[in-house]
């Protein structure tokens, strides 16, 4: 039988270091807001003058990833991109890495997931490895946020949190009865609340107003999104254990999506976890979106906090708005 495991995972951020302290000369706030409220202690943003796309940080944690899985570009079978800003509209960013690993046919697509690309792109990954479409997947999750934040007083709710980033993971199907890889997976959507967190252009209805009115910048009606995820985390958590025939004793380390400190001290209270069973680099990277979770899995295994026969809980909750829980055993 088929299970899907990750055989390598590489990570890359933007070389541009913001603390908290530089983010006051340029708006009304301070480091003690940001970290209280936050966590957050420093982001990583592109150069000011820096012309480069998110599939260019993509492609920088891909080589690493691959180099880890043994694996040349000609090996991947299907590349699956997260983000929510793209190099262009349209193509997908998945097309442009493809064409810069080197590779000229090999499929690719881009998911539009935000915070929770990494549950939906483990899980897409897993069913196209298990029907026999695929069996070598490179998901990658960037984002470049710093070009589209309003870095001024007025969007300080939201300039504050992001960051720039790339990681990327090498998944394989494997032939084996032992209970690895992909153990359960659940997701949801509620397109009811799609207006609490959004970018509503470019879009097919585009007008000058919309522009005019920074319909371009990213809005978050912060509280409410904090509200679902606080609600909705612990119980995907819940139905992901109960899919996998688990209990919370047996996840040696969860790995939620890093949008906000006090969110997941939530889950972790609310799901009765020891301070060693959660990781955060939120204070480091700032929210990443659709790079968090696989970056924080790549530090985790660097660390080696994620050891052979782990069995890990990736969780996230984001625009959509969008959830899912991933159970995964390492091997
Ligand atoms: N510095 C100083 N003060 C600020 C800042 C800032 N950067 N930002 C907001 N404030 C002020 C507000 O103006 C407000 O002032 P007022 O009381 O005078 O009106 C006060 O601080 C409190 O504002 P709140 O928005 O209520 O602050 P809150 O504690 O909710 O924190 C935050 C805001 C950090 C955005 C929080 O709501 C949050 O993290 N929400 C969830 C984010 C999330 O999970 N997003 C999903 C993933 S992202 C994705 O999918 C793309």
């Amino acid at each position: 039988m088929k299970k899907t495991v990750i055989k390598g995972t590489g990570r890359y951020l933007a070389s541009r270091l913001v603390t908290n302290e530089d983010l006051t000369k340029l708006m009304d706030t301070s480091d003690e807001w940001i970290q209280k409220r936050t966590g957050i202690k420093q982001r990583f943003w592109i150069q000011e003058d820096e012309k480069i796309g998110v599939s260019d940080l993509g492609l920088e944690a891909s080589k690493i990833a691959l180099k880890r899985a043994k694996w040349s570009p000609d090996d991947i079978d299907l590349i699956i991109f997260g983000t929510l800003s793209p190099d262009m509209h349209f193509p997908g960013s998945g097309c442009l890495l493809q064409h810069k690993l080197g590779l000229e046919k090999t499929p690719a697509f881009d998911i539009r997931q935000q915070c929770s690309a990494f549950l939906y792109g483990l899980t897409m990954a897993d069913a196209f490895i298990c029907s026999g479409h695929a069996n070598r997947i490179l998901f990658v999750g960037a984002e470049i946020h710093s070009t589209a934040l309003v870095k001024e007083t007025r969007g300080r709710d939201v300039s504050v949190i992001f960051g720039d980033g790339a990681g990327a993971v090498c998944l394989e199907g494997v032939d084996t009865d032992q209970p690895v890889g992909i153990l359960s997976s659940v997701l949801h959507s509620q397109g009811e609340l799609a207006t609490s967190l959004m970018m509503a252009v470019p879009a097919s209805n585009i007008t000058e107003d919309d522009i005019r009115q920074g319909r371009h910048n990213p809005f978050m009606d912060g509280r409410n999104v904090f509200k679902t995820a606080v609600r909705r985390l612990p119980e995907v958590a819940n139905d992901a254990l109960a899919k996998a025939e688990l209990s919370v004793d047996d996840i040696d380390l969860v790995i939620l999506h890093q949008a906000n400190l006090r969110i997941n001290q939530a889950v972790q209270q609310s799901m009765k976890l020891p301070d060693d069973k959660i990781f955060n680099n939120i204070q480091r990277y700032g929210n990443m979106t659709a790079a968090s979770i696989p970056v924080a899995l790549d530090e985790a295994i660097e660390k080696n906090i994620v050891k052979k026969g782990s069995t890990l809980l990736f969780l996230g909750l984001g625009a959509g708005v969008t959830w899912g829980g991933v159970i995964y055993k390492h091997s």
